[in-house]
């Protein structure tokens, strides 16, 4: 089926549209309303982007594929990316990194068999003064550890908390 926004998210870019002096600037929100909406930033959805903030595809192409918080292709539920740069990983992020790819028996970008967990490795979430940093969905988990990193895994998968 052809994606589309609702009538309430046309509602919100319209919006958004509102804040700023041109269209071309809400292509950022209108992105993130996108991957909320359609899970992930598709081609397809580049084009719905597009045609909804009436810019050409290409624009909208270009500063989707830029960043690197839309993700091109499906995620899990919860999309754990994990920061493994310089702080962090003085700090134990690869061995927390290792440890998940054990622990979720998955490699770079997949999803769980249970369709709950993609594991990512990220470079600098801007966290550094609190790192391990882990970041779930829009959600940040700072001073981690392999131990803090299980409990929040096995919240998430027990519907304890939501992200
Ligand atoms: S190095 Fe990990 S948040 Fe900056």
């Amino acid at each position: 089926m052809a994606l589309r926004f609702t009538d309430q998210d046309m509602k919100e870019i319209e919006a958004i549209c509102q804040l700023y002096p041109d269209k071309k600037a809400a292509t950022l929100p209108a992105l993130h309303l996108a991957q909320k909406r359609f899970g992930f930033i598709s081609e397809e959805a580049i084009r719905v982007v597009a045609d909804a903030l009436e810019l050409p595809v290409a624009h909208v192409m270009g500063v989707a594929t830029f960043y690197t918080m839309y993700n091109k292709k499906a995620v899990g539920k919860y999309h754990v990316q994990v920061c493994t740069n310089i702080s962090c990983a003085l700090m134990g992020s690869r061995e927390i990194f290792q440890h998940l790819k054990r622990k979720l028996d998955v490699d770079l970008g997949e999803i769980t068999k249970d369709g709950l967990f993609t594991l990512q490795e990220v470079e600098c979430l801007g966290s550094c003064g609190t790192a391990p940093t882990i970041q779930i969905n829009e959600q940040y988990f700072e001073n981690m550890t392999v131990e803090k990193t299980d409990a929040l895994i096995e919240s998430l998968k027990k519907g304890e908390i939501d992200v």
